[in-house]
């Protein structure tokens, strides 16, 4: 065993995803187990820069894991990437005996977690907590099912209307990088296209699938958009079809900041727990600067960097797939 914790903080960071919450009580309520001094510490970087730490007991996690957000808070932190600020935070993890870190949070948060373990010496281990399933080394994101179905139940109701007025949709999902959320509700919900940042549109086809669908009178036709997809966002993408198209009745709707909140999935609870359980259970063995990703229902160990590094691949058999099912 390389190092024994005593003393542990908890964070969130970044933008929030469902789940947070399971994981942070899966956390303190492991390490209290283990008999660890369990700190929550409030948004994320910065309260651990302003020393807004607090003690954790089971019950200070009562009561929350079907609550979406983060009771923990989350913030964005500038501070954090000075060394200045990095040492204020040392110092204040040092004043409370904190020896090792767990961080939930996305690419950004992993990031931060790297070079300060890297300059203080204190283990952290990421869960990643991201809608944006844009972190190698896992299966999928502590958040990433509500999201996606939070857009499914959004999309079929833009279905029947869409339905009613035979009318041309655009739908704008999550996703400034990452285009799983446009893909996986895209799929579900029976997209006849959908644009994400990690594919290259071909313009002339779009035009053509739909123009060809209109000449067979299949007039509804839904197009999910990942907010950074290739074209631009949903606005951008109604601008440059309703030039090629004039005659189609085309309508917007971008779904916004619904898909980060709400009450976490059964599926997000359990891996929120279930890694939150390992994040801890890594720390009392000495693991340090790993993320703890779940792959085939199995607990799998990423070092930070690479899992921010290395991102999640898209299948292209899935754009393959989306045409065919969408003939
Ligand atoms: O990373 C999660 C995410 O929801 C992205 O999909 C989105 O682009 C971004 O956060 C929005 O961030 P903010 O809440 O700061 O607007």
């Amino acid at each position: 065993m390389d190092r024994k914790v005593t003393n542990i903080g908890v964070l969130t960071s970044g933008g929030d995803s469902p789940g947070m919450n399971a994981a942070i009580r899966a956390v303190t309520r492991t390490g209290l187990y283990h008999g660890l001094g369990v700190y929550g510490i409030m948004r994320g970087y910065a309260g651990m820069i302003e020393g807004d730490i607090k003690k954790l007991d089971g019950i200070s996690v009562a009561n929350i894991i079907q609550r979406g957000g983060t009771f923990l808070k989350t913030a964005r932190s500038k501070e954090f990437h000075t060394y200045e600020g990095r040492k204020k935070a040392y110092n204040n993890l040092k004043q409370l005996n904190i020896d090792g870190l767990v961080i939930i949070g996305g690419d950004g948060s992993f990031n931060g977690a790297q070079i300060f373990s890297n300059e203080f010496d204190i283990p952290c281990i990421g869960l990643p907590g991201t809608i944006d399933k844009d972190i190698a080394g896992s299966d999928t994101t502590i958040g990433f099912d509500t999201a996606v179905n939070t857009a499914v139940q959004a999309i079929d109701k833009i279905r029947d209307t869409m339905d009613a007025h035979d009318r041309l949709f655009i739908v704008e999902v999550m996703g400034r990088d990452a285009g799983y959320i446009a893909l996986h509700s895209g799929i579900a919900t029976g997209a006849e296209n959908i644009l994400i940042p990690e594919t290259e549109t071909d313009m002339e086809e779009l035009i053509c699938s739909l123009t060809e669908k209109e000449k067979r009178k299949k007039l509804v036709n839904l197009v999910v958009v990942a907010e950074g997809g290739d074209l631009g966002g949903a606005n951008k993408v109604a601008k440059i079809i309703s030039e090629r198209i004039p005659t189609a009745d085309i309508r917007v709707c971008i779904l916004g900041h619904i898909q980060r909140g709400g009450s976490p999935t059964c599926q997000d609870r359990l891996i929120a727990s279930h890694m939150g359980y390992y994040a801890v259970e890594s720390l009392m063995l000495g693991r340090k600067n790993v993320m703890v990703g779940v792959i085939n229902n199995k607990i799998f160990y990423t070092p930070l960097d690479k899992a921010v590094k290395e991102k999640q691949k898209i299948g292209q058999e899935w754009m393959k797939i989306v045409k065919i099912l969408a003939s």
